[in-house]
C-alpha cells in the first residue's frame, strides 16, 4: 500500500503512545525505513506486519488497532492535504458514503498504482442504510467500521456501525449496517 498509509500508522502510535511505542513495533516489525514516503508504494506485508507488531507490543487486538486506524484516518489524510477531495465527496455521512468510489477514482490520479476498495450502498431509509465493502485484501473489514465512525465524527452525526455480513465467515463480501442521525 502506499507510504501514506504507513505513516498514518506510524503517526496514530506516537500520537496515542507515544514515540519509544512506535521504536519498539518498528524493531520488531523489522521495518527498515524511519520515515515513509506517502507518494511511494510499499508492499501489503509490510503494513500487515506493522499491524501485527502494534498489536504485540500494544497489547491490543490487531481488529481493534485496524478500527482506531480507520477512524485516525479521516482526520489524518485531512490534515495532510486531502481534505478538499472529500469536501467534494459529500455534505452529509450518506452522501458521502455514496460517493466513495468516485472519491478513491479521483485519488487514482495522485496514487496510480492503488488498488482501491469499492463501497456500494443499499436498503436506505431516513436513518439506516447497509454499506457493502469490496476489497483486493483480506481482513481489512474493521478498519472500515472505524472509517465510518470517523466519517460521523466529521459530520457531528451520531453513528452506529454492525458488520452483518463477513468474509471470514464465507461470505463472498463484508456488510455494515450504519445507522446515523439524520
Ligand atoms: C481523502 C481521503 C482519502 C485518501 C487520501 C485515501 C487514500 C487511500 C489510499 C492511498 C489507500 C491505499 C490503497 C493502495 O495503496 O493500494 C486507501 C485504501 C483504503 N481506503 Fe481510502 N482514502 C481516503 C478516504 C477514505 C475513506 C473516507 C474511506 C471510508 C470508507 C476509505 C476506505 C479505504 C479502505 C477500506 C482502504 C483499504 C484498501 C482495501 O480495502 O483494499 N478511504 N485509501
Amino acid at each position: 500500500m502506499y507510504g501514506l498509509v504507513n505513516k498514518a500508522i506510524q503517526e496514530m502510535v506516537c500520537d496515542h503512545f507515544g514515540e519509544d511505542a512506535w521504536k519498539a513495533i518498528r524493531e520488531l516489525s523489522e521495518t527498515k525505513s524511519e520515515n515513509f514516503i506517502s507518494l511511494e508504494s510499499y508492499p501489503d506485508d509490510l503494513t500487515h506486519r506493522l499491524v501485527k507488531s502494534a498489536s504485540q507490543v500494544l497489547g491490543i487486538s490487531a481488529a481493534e488497532i485496524m478500527e482506531d486506524f480507520g477512524k485516525y484516518w479521516v482526520k489524518f489524510t485531512g490534515q495532510e492535504g486531502y481534505g478538499e477531495m472529500m469536501d467534494l465527496a459529500g455534505d452529509d455521512l450518506p452522501e458521502f458514503l455514496g460517493n466513495l468510489d468516485d472519491l478513491h477514482s479521483r485519488l487514482g490520479v495522485i496514487f496510480p498504482k492503488m488498488q482501491p476498495p469499492s463501497f456500494q450502498c443499499s436498503d436506505q431509509e431516513k436513518q439506516t442504510l447497509n454499506l457493502h465493502y469490496y476489497s483486493h485484501r483480506k481482513g481489512m473489514a474493521p478498519m472500515v467500521s472505524g472509517l465510518v465512525e470517523g466519517l460521523g465524527e466529521r459530520f457531528d452525526t451520531a453513528v452506529e456501525v454492525t458488520q452483518v455480513q463477513d468474509r471470514e465467515q464465507g461470505a463472498d463480501h463484508d456488510v455494515f449496517s450504519v445507522t446515523y442521525q439524520p
